[in-house]
């Protein structure tokens, strides 16, 4: 089975969860990308659902399928949220924001009666950190605010390089107008620790540790389907 695969055995698993009249959260990235497609086909089916996208690259491909889309202002409170992750844990605390929406993701996530993540099995970790974990701050004072950061990471045991996010050679922005530090922790020893002491930064505007969000994951991998519930 390839990575590929995996991810769109976790993204049809998924499916099962939606029903009709659902407000659905839709996440970013490869593996949500398949959970979209999806679900573009039940919408062409007749399906009716309405779904707030957590990325500009999800509106446009929910948008090409013709899935109804509402805005968080309209609908405050959402009944379920299907979304990828970088890393996980045993206990579904989340490393997020290798695409860079991690706020917007966190938002609506917080903001869902359930999020179900999606992912290949390679993401499952015994402890979170080996993927660098992104942090999203405002464009002024960057490095002011990496300086606290580094400071912040080594109180919650937390050591390794700061990057400030470049893509393709260019300064990487947001969705939201803001840049990313994704930090080379290596492990992350106590992950609550670590999100409550970066929350206190000014400049920072969130992390990608999603704690206690997540009700279920779905892992696709060469032996089938790992669901893990909290
Ligand atoms: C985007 C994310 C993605 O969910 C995460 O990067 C996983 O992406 P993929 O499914 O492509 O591995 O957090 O901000």
């Amino acid at each position: 089975m390839t990575p590929d695969e995996a991810k769109e055995a976790a993204a049809r698993e998924a499916l099962q969860h939606v029903s009709e009249g659902m407000k659905i959260g839709l996440g970013t990235g490869s593996t949500a990308e398949k959970f979209v497609a999806g679900l573009g086909e039940m919408v062409a089916d007749g399906l009716n659902v309405v779904c707030v996208p957590t990325s500009e690259a999800t509106r446009e491909q929910a948008e090409s399928l013709n899935i109804p889309l509402t805005r968080l202002d309209e609908e405050p409170v959402l009944d379920l949220t299907v979304d990828g992750a970088d890393e996980l844990d045993a206990n579904l605390t989340l490393i997020k924001g290798g695409g860079g929406a991690l706020l917007r993701e966190k938002i609506v996530a917080s903001s869902s009666k359930q999020m179900i993540v999606i992912a290949d099995h390679t993401k499952k970790v015994e402890t979170l950190g080996a993927f660098s974990l992104p942090v999203e701050i405002v464009p002024f004072g960057v490095k002011a605010t990496a300086m606290k950061l580094e400071h912040a990471g080594k109180w919650a045991g937390c050591n390794g390089a700061l990057a400030l996010r470049i893509r393709d050679g260019e300064l990487f922005v947001t969705d939201n107008g803001n840049v990313i530090i994704d930090c080379a922790f290596g492990t992350i020893p106590d992950a609550q620790k670590l999100a409550s002491v970066i929350s206190t930064i000014p400049g920072v505007v969130d992390h990608g540790l999603f704690i206690g969000m997540a009700g279920m994951a779905i892992l696709g991998g060469p032996d089938g389907l790992e669901i893990i519930e909290s």
